[in-house]
């Protein structure tokens, strides 16, 4: 286990922000992982278990102390004709699991190439993009009790997923170490083209029946061209989520501001939280240190060591704007550390 105390935090995150933990643990084998539990007593106050730092904002510094599970590994546990259930360690790199999989001819998760971070936090907000959301092909996620170091198994239903949430990161935020998580995954490839601009980016590249491989190239050339590089523009993807009304509000809504986009589900509607920021004037208008992107109206970018601070400043500014003009409360996607 790596340790270093009065670490810098700002490699760490996609906002390359700086701040500083009071120490950093890096995990790098099982063994470390049962090291960590017999040795530190994890205090939800205080320590943070960070992945690969992609949906996080740090405004204030980590006191006490930064867990970092790197650990990686994969196996398949049950292999069918139909399909296969994978067994991914925390530590893995996403993007890098889908390519793989897409090596292996192993098709469900090719709608999510190219989002950054770790495998370990894909179940903490149910990451979702273009149409599929990880919860459509997850078994369970495997876990430690971080005080007691019991290993405990969630199964899908026990994982209380909704749009950009579960129980990991909101009932039980604190309570569990994710160790891994396993995957249904299939050998025949169904592809899901319920986004829009899936199919119309694919009919672009002359493609009719997509393979996994070109349906994930269209995703991957979809996220490049609208969303900016974490590694060139410090950003942590979407700021905020996409806001749910009521059907009776969205409609109201809708006949007030045409153009808005509406995505009615089952008894309630999401509104496009882009749409809502682009039409209060902030797209490519900068604050400070801190841009909203001219690509993605949903985006914020550190323009170069602006502070966390100074990125929740726009935050709220833009909060208040679509507030005042469209009566919606925006919620912020990422993790916000502020004292
Ligand atoms: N729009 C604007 N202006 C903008 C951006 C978007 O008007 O500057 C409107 C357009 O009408 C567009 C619509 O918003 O058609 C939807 O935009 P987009 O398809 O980019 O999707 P999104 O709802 O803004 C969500 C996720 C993304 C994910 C995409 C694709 C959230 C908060 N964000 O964005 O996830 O990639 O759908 O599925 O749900 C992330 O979480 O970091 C992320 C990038």
């Amino acid at each position: 286990m790596k340790r270093i105390s009065n670490a810098s935090l700002k490699h760490l995150n996609s906002f390359s922000v700086e701040a500083r933990a009071g120490h950093l643990l890096e995990l790098e084998s099982e063994e470390d992982l049962q090291t960590l539990i017999s040795e530190h007593t994890f205090d939800a106050a205080s320590d943070l278990i960070l992945g690969g730092g992609s949906n996080i904002v740090f405004a204030d510094d980590i006191e006490g102390t930064v867990i970092l599970n790197r650990v990686t590994g994969k196996r398949i546990i049950k292999d069918t004709s139909a399909g296969v259930v994978l067994e991914v360690n925390a530590g893995e790199n996403w993007h890098q699991l889908v390519l793989w999989c897409l090596d292996h001819g192993l098709s469900g998760i090719e709608n999510l190439s190219l989002i950054p971070g770790l495998v370990g936090a894909a179940p903490m907000q149910n990451i979702g993009a273009y149409g599929v959301e990880l919860a459509d092909v997850l078994d369970s996620v495997l876990t430690l009790d971080l005080k007691s170091g019991t290993p405990r198994e969630f199964k899908q239903q026990e994982c209380h997923f909704t749009y950009r949430n579960s129980r990991f990161k909101s009932a039980d935020a604190g309570k569990y170490l994710i160790t891994g998580v396993r995957l249904c995954l299939q050998r025949e490839f169904k592809p899901i083209l319920t986004y829009r601009g899936l199919s119309e980016e694919l009919s672009t590249m002359g493609i009719d029946s997509p393979t996994a491989r070109q349906l994930s190239d269209a995703v991957t050339r979809i996220r490049q061209r609208k969303l900016p590089d974490p590694k060139i523009s410090g950003n942590a993807g979407s700021f905020f989520k996409n806001p749910m009304v009521s059907l009776t509000k969205a409609d109201l809504l809708a006949r007030e501001f045409p153009g808005l986009p509406v995505y009615p589900s089952d008894n309630e509607a999401k509104l496009s939280a882009g749409w809502l920021i682009e039409q209060c004037g902030w797209k490519g208008r900068s604050m400070g240190r801190v841009e909203v992107s001219e690509q993605h109206a949903l985006v914020l970018i550190n323009k170069g060591n602006a502070t966390g601070q100074e990125i929740l400043v726009l935050a709220n500014a833009i909060q208040a704007s679509v507030r005042d003009r469209f009566g919606i409360e925006l919620e912020p996607e990422p993790l916000i550390i502020s004292q």
